[in-house]
């Protein structure tokens, strides 16, 4: 919630820009460490975003790292991560991304293919490393969110599908550099609806069975991501219930063996706690309705125009409140997907406002590119 304190300082900075209220990041944290009364192991994704200030503080909340890329692992070990406490992901990793993430000693590579398995094997060997990997399986468990960022199903590219194992087992018996510490599962992002999780849970319980029964002596059940955010209502939902996410791994999830049971959260840490802030550069008449142009972009915040994702979007500077106009909330860029919103209701509203795109603190700044050679967006804190 903004204040004029806010819209004073806002009207100094030279727009667009990201702001994080740290403020409601500590609350966050706050709130998911203490919903973890079942001492679960809890990684950040660092994809959602990577900004050092935003990663110093989810380190001091003593979460590990989940990254899908070198430059992710370097970054955690920048910012201290413990290397014990950061796993590493991904469908491609490169070779000399592999051999970095061995060379730092880091808890876990979490395998896409078998392909991969033969690789990590070979370079293992060759820094003569015995390297703990777990196993991303694709438990084709459908998380019923946007197509683009649905994961978990055997049309993606993720994952080893369970008709492989037996092949997979062949070609372990043939990797002594690698031991195989966890299975690793992620169904999606931006799932509000706890019901998925329920059903990622029963089929763990199945696939862990399987492993167990074959003898293989697994220690880390990681379950992924994928708690959603209320987009349509980041006031009133600042905080997730993270306390009913984690009840559903608790009494559905049968880890054996006193197996440990990882998460790999992003959006549901740092959404709430990013705006991106802009200015109307321009009112525009249309035939049916009035375009609100603003000097940030789909180059800023890409998500409106790759997956229709809505933000809700608020005029700070307006002050009659009362009555509301439609406007087309567009950005500078030339492409007809760049608008941020289509008839959405805002108080009059005029060349210079400032206006606040809200919940942007997760795949925001971290998706943003210099496409028209836009200038590096940039991040303000609250102070
Ligand atoms: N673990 C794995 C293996 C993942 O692929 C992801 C996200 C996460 C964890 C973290 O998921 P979260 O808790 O943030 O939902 N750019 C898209 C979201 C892509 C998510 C990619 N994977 C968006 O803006 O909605």
């Amino acid at each position: 919630m903004f204040t004029s304190h806010h819209i004073n300082r806002f009207s100094n900075i030279e727009t667009p820009f990201y702001y994080y209220n740290t403020g409601l990041l500590s609350k966050t944290l706050n709130a998911l460490t203490s919903a973890n009364t079942y001492n679960f192991h809890i990684h950040y994704a660092l994809k959602a975003n990577s900004n050092p200030i935003i990663l110093n503080m989810i380190k001091n909340h003593g979460l590990g790292a989940d990254c899908v890329s070198g430059n992710e692992v370097l970054k955690a070990i920048e910012c201290g991560f413990p290397v014990d406490k950061i796993v590493f992901a991904g469908v491609g990793k490169s070779d000399k991304e592999i051999l970095n993430a061995i060379n730092h000693n880091i808890l876990c590579f979490n395998v896409e293919s078998i392909p991969e398995l033969l690789v990590l094997n070979e370079l293992a060997a060759k820094q003569k490393k015995k390297i703990n990997i777990a196993l991303r399986i694709n438990p084709n468990v459908d998380a019923y969110t946007h197509k683009y960022i649905t994961t978990g199903l055997e049309e993606n590219k993720f994952g080893i599908n369970p008709y492989e194992f037996n092949e997979v087992e062949s070609v372990l018996s043939n990797c002594n550099f690698l031991s195989l510490i966890g299975l690793h599962f992620h169904i999606g992002s931006q799932i509000q609806d706890l019901t998925p999780f329920k059903n990622l849970c029963l089929k763990i319980n199945e696939l862990n069975k399987w492993f167990l029964h074959k003898g293989h002596n697994i220690n880390i059940i990681n379950v992924g991501g994928g708690l959603g955010v209320d987009y349509k209502n980041p006031n009133g939902s600042q905080i997730v219930d993270f306390d009913s996410y984690f009840k559903v791994f608790h009494q559905f999830l049968e880890p054996l063996n006193r197996q440990q049971i990882h998460f790999e959260l992003g959006r549901s840490i740092v959404a709430q706690c990013g705006s991106l802030i802009s200015k109307v550069l321009y009112i525009k008449k249309g035939i049916n309705t009035n375009f609100a142009i603003l000097d940030a972009g789909m180059t800023e915040l890409i998500r409106p125009a790759l997956y229709q994702a809505y933000h809700h979007i608020e005029n700070l500077s307006a002050n009659n409140l009362e009555q509301k106009l439609k406007y087309d909330v567009v950005g500078p860029i030339c492409e007809s997907s760049d608008c941020f919103g289509k008839a959405v209701f805002l108080p009059e509203t005029k060349r210079g406002d400032i206006i606040a795109i809200r919940t942007a603190g997760a795949y925001g700044e971290v998706m943003s590119s210099k496409y028209n050679l836009r200038d590096e967006v940039k991040s303000y804190f609250d102070v």
